[in-house]
């Protein structure tokens, strides 16, 4: 009986892996019987960026990976421009995010982030028409040179005087969020101090991500099944979950009393966020509960967080690994706002370490004391081009290992064009990201803050590797000593 299963089995096995042999057209990996392709991603899981970028090489940037048998984790992988631009822009009603999407996306709720169709369309309009609104911009441009003088620069100063190294990554997640969310939902975590706080939504946040990336990696019934069951990383999601929620629905609830006793005049000049225009816009066609608020709060949150930070990580490591690249930074600055810094060349030489650490300094006061000077505002911060193209300059043409701002900037001296489906960082098509302006300005304001005043040593034997998650942060933090610039 044994024997006669056995062989059954293994003629069945045998059919179903010729099979899928034959439906799978343009296999990037070995197919092996019953894991399929994923026993070689899992050997080169310490790389793994690389590893797919070579695969991708050598099938001329489009392939079918095939996961364990009767799992569903079948995916095409492309990084062909013109697939792209098919998928994204030409063809966009065909390419849903979908109900399996949703479901692994959980937290989202109905939020942008997740939404199809009518639901997304009215979303999105709503959010584009807010997010044109001059008041909105002056917001945020007030917020974040307020951060950076009061938290991101005293708080780089504090670390140099003490001589401490820094996880310059974790300071600028911490900035991005706490101005997020100001600009959200009206309330500053205060991640950014001294004391580098564990703040409770931040972590949900963190944890959140984690989990989603998880349900990625494994088939859909183990996760449901450990939902069901609430252990492992679904537990830690579920707990991430009930932190925000609790902190969102006793916001909206504190606003809508704070609203109720307001005139339209008093709101319209109270301190502008989100959570306010969504609580009063009427757009007349869709209620705004308190569900829509949160899904809405908590996909604007996403959106606007890691992202910044992790672009600013990776900017500001090529930048301390290219001395020449720093100092035309530098320069742009300097001719456009007079700044009376000198020219160096080497890091080394137009920086310098105090020797006297600050250890009983009282933080507050000190905070205060440091909160003076001025950063440079979004109007100001459109004039430096090669700044910006030092921005762009990711992972970009033939050469694309090599650093050159100067490849996004035109002999006009404007920035080169390139078509969103191939420089895809902010998405394409429909979907393209409705913030993609404003972080630029952003980024631009902290960059040129913080490279105008400091220059980073980043700590020996450091390798940076971007972690394995939906947006590239870099794996271990960037830790490294920071040093004034000389002026
Ligand atoms: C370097 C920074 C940023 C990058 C790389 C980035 C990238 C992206 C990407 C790839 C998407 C498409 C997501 C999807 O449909 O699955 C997106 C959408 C979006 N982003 Fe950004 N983003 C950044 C900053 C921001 C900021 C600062 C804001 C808000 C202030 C923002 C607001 C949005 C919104 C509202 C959408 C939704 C668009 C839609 O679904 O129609 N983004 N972004």
């Amino acid at each position: 009986m044994i024997l006669y299963a056995a062989i059954i089995a293994s003629f069945l096995s045998s059919l179903y892996l010729f099979h899928r042999r034959r439906s799978c057209k343009h296999p990037l990996l070995f197919d092996y019987p019953i894991l399929g392709m994923l026993p070689t991603l899992l050997f080169n899981l310490w790389r793994l960026h690389d590893f797919i970028t070579e695969i991708l090489t050598k099938h001329g940037g489009t392939g079918e990976f095939m996961g364990p048998w009767f799992t569903k984790m079948n995916y095409l992988v492309t990084c062909d421009s013109l697939n792209v631009q098919h998928m994204l822009c030409k063809r966009f009603d065909n390419y849903v995010k979908g109900h399996d999407f949703r479901d692994i996306f959980e937290p989202f709720g109905d939020g942008f982030g997740a939404a199809d169709d009518e639901t997304w369309k009215y979303i999105r309009n709503l959010l584009r028409s807010q997010m044109k609104q001059p008041r909105l911009k002056a917001f945020v441009d007030q917020t974040v040179q307020k951060k950076i003088l009061t938290s991101l620069l005293p708080i780089l100063d504090h670390a140099q005087q003490q001589g401490r190294v820094v996880d310059i990554q974790d300071v600028l997640v911490r900035f991005t969020s706490d101005n997020i969310c100001l600009t959200t939902v009206g309330h500053d975590p205060k991640s950014l101090s001294v004391d580098f706080p564990e703040v409770a939504i931040e972590m949900a946040f963190r944890e959140t991500e984690k989990s989603i990336f998880y349900r990625h990696t494994v088939p859909k019934t183990i996760w449901k099944l450990q939902k069901r069951l609430q252990i492992g990383q679904e537990k830690k999601m579920r707990e991430a979950y009930k932190t925000f929620d609790e902190f969102i629905y006793a916001l909206i609830a504190s606003k809508r009393e704070e609203l109720s006793k307001c005139t339209k005049e008093e709101i319209s000049e109270a301190p502008f966020n989100l959570l306010t225009v969504w609580m009063t816009e009427d757009e007349g066609l869709r209620e705004h509960d308190d569900k829509f608020v949160r899904d809405s709060a908590f996909n604007f949150l996403v959106a606007g967080r890691g992202a910044m930070a992790s672009t600013l990580t990776w900017f500001l490591w090529l930048v301390s690994k290219h001395p020449l690249v720093e100092a035309k930074i530098l320069e742009e600055i300097r001719d456009n706002f007079k700044t009376n810094e000198k020219k160096n060349d080497d890091c080394g030489d137009h920086c310098f370490d105090e020797d006297h650490h600050n250890d009983n300094l009282d933080q507050e006061q000190y905070l205060k004391q440091s909160a003076s000077g001025e950063a440079l505002g979004m109007e100001e911060v459109t004039k430096l081009v090669y700044l910006h193209g030092a921005l762009c300059e990711e992972i970009w043409g033939k050469d694309c290992l090599e650093f050159k701002p100067e490849r996004w900037i035109s002999d006009r001296g404007e920035i080169v064009y390139a078509p969103a489906y191939k420089f895809i960082a902010f998405n394409a098509g429909p979907r393209i990201c409705l913030g993609k302006d404003l972080a630029f300005v952003q980024m631009k304001m902290v960059a040129a803050a913080i490279l105008s005043k400091y220059c980073f040593k980043v700590v020996e034997g450091h390798v940076p590797t971007p972690t394995h998650s939906i947006v590239l942060l870099m794996k271990n933090g960037l830790k490294a000593r920071i040093m004034k610039r000389e002026v």
